[in-house]
């Protein structure tokens, strides 16, 4: 299928230049997931009541919400260094001895998906989360032995958009879990006003509006959007985004109302036509429209459980009745979404 959606959560290349200009540096200026940071606010607060560091932190959920954006503003809150890594990138138990051998006091470092770390650097890391010490075998066979340096007090930040992928040794070791959620309307006409508000582009209440309802509960996706708009609204029209731009642009990019783009029509029609309404199982549906199972679990599949569209039951997933009423289907005679659909509203927006 298509290669890089703009609806995609994950960062594209694109992104990157004005990921740094958008970002929230303070708890103050995130919007959303209240009661994340009202956590945050309270963790931060005892920590310096304490003169001690964070607790070790877990950030998990879906990708573009936020994770990152939090790890970063908690550093500046509590004053501290932040050394990023992620796993993928600690090869050898030695790389992580390394990394930790330079942090500081109270510093923080953030392993980005810290679910692909492999089990030779965990296990470096139980230690050092606990007891903040660092286990080094030196020299080999007969003559090995091991020593064990103490390490500055630091605060390890982890982030994942996969839970169930880390191990639970790793993860009882955080001492604070936090599920980033998708945002609810409110606070993406927020965003949206914001990022507008950073990058001076001039827009209305109604191109707000429009925004915000079509990007998928995401900041990222907002933000990504706007960019896009903004070129639309300075060729097409007169530089301001109006409902109206706003509309023409996404419509030419075939994202509809809910931020659904031709995947998760696919998706969605695939197993209301195809399977009549499911359940169908994850490898038939991978099959019948040409997309790994894995990428429809984690990329597509979010969104649409979010919205009440979709619904994992123990036979296979169904597609249930308010899925059926925003693409205009009736539903068939033998469609299985009794007892499932507690609503035809979109859920993200009710
Ligand atoms: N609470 C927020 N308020 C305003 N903007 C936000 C907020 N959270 C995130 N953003 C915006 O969304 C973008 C994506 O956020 P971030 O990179 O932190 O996501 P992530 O959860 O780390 O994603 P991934 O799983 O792909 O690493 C940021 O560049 C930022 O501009
Ligand atoms: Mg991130």
């Amino acid at each position: 299928m298509t290669d890089t959606r703009l609806v995609a959560p994950e960062e594209e290349p694109e992104d990157s230049q004005i990921t740094q200009t958008l970002r929230p540096r303070s708890l103050d200026e995130c919007i959303g997931q209240d009661k994340v940071r009202e956590h945050l606010r309270i963790a931060i607060t005892a920590a310096k009541l304490r003169e001690e560091p964070l607790d070790h932190t877990l950030f998990h959920g879906p990708p573009g919400l936020g994770k990152t954006t939090f790890a970063n503003v908690l550093a500046t809150e509590m004053g501290v260094n932040i050394k990023v890594t992620a796993g993928p990138a600690i090869e050898r138990p030695g790389d992580l001895a390394a990394i930790l051998s330079n942090v500081r006091a109270h510093d923080i470092l953030f392993i980005d998906e810290v679910h692909r770390l492999n089990r030779a650097v965990e296990e470096i890391l139980y230690p050092a989360m606990e007891d903040f010490a660092l286990d080094i075998v030196m020299g080999k066979g007969l003559a090995a032995r091991s020593i064990r340096l103490s390490l500055p007090q630091f605060s390890l930040i982890g982030a994942t958009t996969r839970l169930a992928l880390i191990s639970s040794p790793l993860r009882d070791r955080f001492g604070a879990h936090f599920h980033m959620e998708y945002y609810d309307l409110e606070a993406m006409r927020k965003i949206v006003g914001r990022s507008a508000g950073i990058l001076g582009v001039a827009i209305d209440a109604q191109g707000i509006e429009e925004i915000a309802r079509r990007s998928r509960g995401t900041p990222r996706i907002t933000n990504r959007l706007l960019r896009r708009i903004r070129d639309w609204a300075q060729v097409k029209g007169d530089g301001h985004i109006t409902a109206a731009i706003a509309e023409d642009c996404l419509v030419s990019l075939e994202i509809d109302g809910l931020g659904l783009d031709e995947v998760d029509r696919t998706i969605l029609l695939t197993i209301a036509e195809k399977f009549s309404g499911g359940p169908v199982g994850i490898d038939t549906l991978s099959a019948a429209i040409g997309d790994e199972a894995q990428t429809i679990e984690d990329v597509y599949e979010p969104y649409l459980m979010q919205l009440g569209f979709l619904a994992k039951t123990p036979r296979g997933r169904v597609v249930l009745a308010a899925a059926y009423a925003h693409l205009g289907l009736e539903v068939g005679e033998d469609a299985d979404i009794c007892g499932e659909a507690d609503s035809d509203q979109p859920r993200l927006f009710n």
